[in-house]
């Protein structure tokens, strides 16, 4: 049967059924086309793109207008997968109605069909209120990168009961604010498996092991095109860096030698005509 259009419904049975979620992040067109043509469910147009492919040393310098441009490119490549935009940093803590004004954009100007915000029970007003606005909202707890300041660095969280304990009782406030789904990032086994247990909700995981409902990585580092650092919880499946490198420099040397462009590539006017230049 020809894959159909990815919906909230379409989470639930894979979940009811038994089988995983799959999300990957992209950025552009091409990206996102690759994605959808692996079939993978989920598009998250994350706000790591600031790190990524914008170059910033953190994901707080993306703005809004920045993240609507590629979720419109994200959207153009992928027909079938469902888009999440990720709200940036300060779209959505100032108010709970610019919270609401941001997340409408991600959906009537970028094509998205939910954003995703981050933050544990204290989002609960926001997730509401996007979610009362007809908007999807995916949480987002553990590792939060846009207040890693606040957390005393990129650091695993929910280490001891207590904050574990915490972080189950975020999943469920969230989850009672409406949120569709939940990303847990960089989290114990144990606590996303409790989370996940304790959720009507899909769970999906980055760094929290394998009992989620769903995982997700960011494209860059599964390909090997982010050179900066790889963190723990990534499986680079291909290591393009590299090879992009070495087909670059052999361009460069095929030109400066002349070797490049040949006959293949060049077009040549019929004998009569060249005489008459
Ligand atoms: O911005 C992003 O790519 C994310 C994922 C790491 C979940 O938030």
């Amino acid at each position: 049967m020809a894959r159909q259009k990815v919906t909230i419904s379409y989470f639930e049975k894979k979940v009811s059924d038994g089988s995983k979620i799959t999300m990957m992040t992209a950025y552009d067109y091409p990206t996102a086309s690759l994605v959808d043509q692996a079939e993978i469910d989920a598009i998250l147009v994350g706000d790591s793109l600031a790190m990524v492919v914008l170059g910033y040393e953190s994901t707080v310098p993306v703005t809004m207008d920045e993240m609507i441009h590629h979720c419109k490119a994200v959207r153009r490549g992928a027909k079938l997968g469902f888009i999440i935009g990720d709200m940036p940093f300060m779209s959505y803590q100032v108010s709970v109605e610019k919270a609401v004004e941001n997340a409408g954009r991600f959906i009537k100007e970028a094509g998205c069909e939910a954003v995703k915000l981050e933050g544990g029970s204290e989002m609960v007003p926001v997730v509401k209120a996007i979610t009362d606005a007809g908007i999807p909202v995916c949480a987002h707890i553990g590792l939060t990168p846009q207040t890693a300041t606040k957390l005393s660095g990129f650091k695993v969280q929910g280490k001891d009961a207590e904050s574990a304990n915490k972080l189950v009782r975020s999943a469920k406030d969230l989850e009672d604010a409406g949120a569709f789904m939940i990303v847990l990032e960089c989290i114990p086994d144990q606590v996303a498996s409790k989370i996940t247990d304790s959720l009507k909700i899909p769970t999906i995981g980055i760094g929290a092991g394998k009992y989620c409902d769903g995982q997700v990585l960011v494209y860059h580092d599964v390909v090997g095109l982010f050179e900066r650092f790889t963190p723990k919880m990534v499986k680079q499946y291909v290591n393009l860096a590299p090879m992009v490198r070495e087909a670059l420099i052999q361009y460069r040397e095929e030109v400066e030698k002349g070797i490049f462009p040949g006959p293949e590539h060049s077009f040549v006017m019929k004998a009569e005509e060249s005489a008459k230049l």
